[in-house]
């Protein structure tokens, strides 16, 4: 990085001057006069003169693009658009940079496809960088409230946990004391009618609050995985069988399809066991009581494990938002679930270099596919 100009109220702000900014131009001479204004201002930048480059280099996640709108292969709407349309880029800043020349219409465009600003050159170089300062500002307040919602869930889970367990012990003892001391046998149907149920939804309670010190951690990259080698259709037989109550209670026979031999895996048993619980759950719950299937499958450099239920399906328009915090298809009409159960799995399995994806038409069920590397990846 170059040194960096000192000027008035800029020298305190460090950080976020050491932005990387992807300048994406295809005139040499705009490039390099932007490119230099923010370098001399400490910005670290990246240069692109074309969509497909831009694209390509968007990729490294920078703080920000500033996208000449007038580029020689894909103009830079679509370019905009295209980030956009990526997971991995969907949210990154985005600031326009064309020509006065350029109409009010196609400036609207250019918002309307999703640029975060749209500014007309010729900038005078304060101009630029006090504009540039204040969109990065403003991603960092947004990022700031994002991590400060992410600590609370994080500490609240926790605190509430602790109380939860000791309530959920007492109830057990109880529970346990009403069925070995004789006594009059009203009175302990009257306690076992409301204890029972309480037992059930502190258990209920205490996987909200797993769920969402998941979230939590998964949201913040905190997730850590405990590499070890295990047989990844021993694990699925294992989850099954721990939730055989589940698929009783939801009226649906749950069938394995699993290799004779072990399905060797390098990756973290007890996170990949979450993961087929939650596609399990999501089966038992939005399958409408009809046959399900586990199935593990062996390929030459991955294992595939899929669910597939027969219930009320995903609507395509549904099939990508489903997969991210607190998304719920709006056609269950359900409110029991928090729409973090494909969230938590989908990082899990990203985690380990794999993929989850869903198969699935409305009214016909649904197919969760997951493909897991046998060997690590540069992944984790
Ligand atoms: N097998 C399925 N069939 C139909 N819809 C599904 C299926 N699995 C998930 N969905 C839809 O995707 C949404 C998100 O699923 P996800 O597991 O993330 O959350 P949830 O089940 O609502 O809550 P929880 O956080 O308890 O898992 C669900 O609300 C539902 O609309
Ligand atoms: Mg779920």
């Amino acid at each position: 990085m170059e040194p960096r100009a000192e000027s008035p109220g800029r020298a305190k702000d460090e950080e976020r001057a050491r932005a990387t900014i992807l300048n994406v131009n295809d005139t040499p001479a705009v490039l390099y006069l932007t490119s230099r204004i923010l370098t001399v201002a400490g910005y670290h930048v990246v240069e692109a003169t074309s969509g497909t480059e831009a694209l390509r280099l968007a990729g490294g996640r920078p703080d920000m693009v500033l996208l000449d709108v007038h580029l020689p292969d894909i103009d830079g709407y679509e370019v905009c658009r295209r980030l956009r349309a990526r997971e991995e880029t969907r949210d990154l800043l985005i600031a326009h940079l064309s020509a006065v020349s350029v109409s009010r219409e196609d400036r609207l465009r250019g918002l309307a496809q999703g640029a975060d600003a749209y500014w007309t050159t010729p900038l005078e170089d304060d101009e630029l960088l006090a504009n540039v300062e204040a969109l990065l500002r403003l991603q960092s307040r947004a990022q700031a409230a994002v991590h400060a919602r992410d600590e609370f869930m994080s500490i609240a889970a926790h605190e509430l946990r602790t109380p939860l367990t000791a309530l959920r012990l007492n109830l057990e003892r109880l529970v346990h004391h009403l069925t070995r001391v004789p006594g009059d046998m009203v009175a302990r149907r009257t306690v076992e009618a409301s204890t029972t149920p309480a037992l059930r939804q502190l258990v209920r309670l205490q996987q909200l609050l797993d769920t969402l010190l998941d979230v939590s951690r998964v949201g913040s990259r905190k997730l850590r995985l405990d590499i070890e080698v295990f047989d990844l259709a021993e694990a699925a037989r294992e989850v099954a069988g721990r939730l055989a109550m589940s698929a009783r209670a939801a009226g649906t026979e749950l069938s394995l399809a699993l290799p004779l031999g072990p399905a060797l895996l390098m990756g973290d048993r007890l996170r990949l066991e979450q993961v087929i619980s939650n596609l399990l759950a999501n089966a038992f719950r939005y399958g409408d009581s009809k046959p399900i299937w586990l199935t593990v499958e062996e390929h030459p450099d991955a294992l595939w494990l899929s669910v597939t239920d027969q219930g009320i399906g995903i609507a395509k328009q549904d099939q990508a938002r489903i997969f991210n915090r607190f998304e719920r298809a709006s056609s269950t009409g359900r409110a029991d679930g928090l729409g973090l159960g494909l969230f938590i799995a989908r990082e899990i399995v990203i985690a380990h270099g794999g993929t989850l994806s869903v198969e699935s038409e409305p009214g016909q069920g649904a197919t969760f596919h997951v493909t897991l590397p046998r060997h690590r990846t540069a992944a984790y």
